[in-house]
């Protein structure tokens, strides 16, 4: 059986993957189970789209694992999930050291509890020397939030006098925003079959293809990631020209 992993340009793969993990509620209500039967089942598909990655030379792959308006969820399943989130990023440590992967976070992480802030920084920085895939965390994070809190900075160092209204561009821009150091993604894939990008990414996404597939994120495996990958290499990239 051929599959699309032996089927992708090696030469011509994305340097930086992002997903909109989706459909974890949804699959579980359809198998009655509650919704974080279908959280604790994503992980799963974490772990299966990480060494998918991973084995191919992936350089970068973000997930969306917490949004900024997750918060106002019901408070049990906010602290069932930020549970989850940190007790896998905890327990997985030694498998992304293993398996030479650097984990970073993006988005407002002052919000996190205390505890969890300090484990997530633990699993930072015990795994910052790997030199393979960078596993991004998009934690407690919006676009809109990242957008809001980069014009503030880039007004407080206008105000100092350390740039010139003139100075402000693309790239000024860039470097103010929580993926500073990461290239823009080449590929956005979201799960589940909404067709929306809900503050992920706004301005890093501006020339990204983007896939949708209706597969739950509970079902996701690495032939779905493999095949987002072969039809993004189907298609041609023009960049506005
Ligand atoms: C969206 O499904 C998913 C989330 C809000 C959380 C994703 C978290 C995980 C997969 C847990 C583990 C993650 C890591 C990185 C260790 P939803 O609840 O919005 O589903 P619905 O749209 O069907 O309601």
């Amino acid at each position: 059986m051929s599959s699309f992993k032996e089927k992708l340009d090696k030469t011509r793969l994305p340097k930086h993957i992002a997903i909109i993990m989706d459909g974890n509620g949804r699959w579980a209500k359809e198998r009655g189970y509650d919704r974080i039967f279908g959280h604790q089942n994503g992980v799963t598909s974490v772990r299966e789209t990480t060494e998918a990655a991973a084995e191919i030379g992936i350089e970068y792959l973000t997930l969306y694992a917490f949004s900024t308006e997750n918060w106002s969820r019901p408070q049990s399943e906010v602290d069932a999930l930020m549970e989850l989130l940190i007790d896998t990023i905890e327990k997985e440590t030694p498998s992304l050291n293993k398996n030479n992967v650097r984990l970073m976070a993006i988005g407002d992480l002052s919000r996190l509890p205390g505890s969890a802030a300090e484990k997530l920084q633990r699993c930072i920085a015990q795994t910052s020397k790997n030199t393979g895939l960078a596993l991004v965390l998009a934690l407690s994070y919006s676009s809109r939030w990242e957008i809001t809190n980069a014009l503030k900075n880039i007004c407080t160092e206008v105000l100092a006098g350390n740039y010139n209204i003139e100075d402000i561009n693309d790239e000024l821009i860039s470097n103010h925003l929580t993926t500073k150091s990461i290239p823009d993604p080449d590929l956005m894939i979201r799960t589940s079959g909404e067709e929306r990008i809900s503050n992920f990414l706004l301005w890093q996404l501006a020339y990204s293809e983007l896939y949708f597939t209706k597969t739950h994120w509970p079902e996701f495996r690495k032939e779905n990631f493999y095949q987002a990958i072969y039809e993004f290499q189907q298609r041609e990239r023009r960049f506005g020209k």
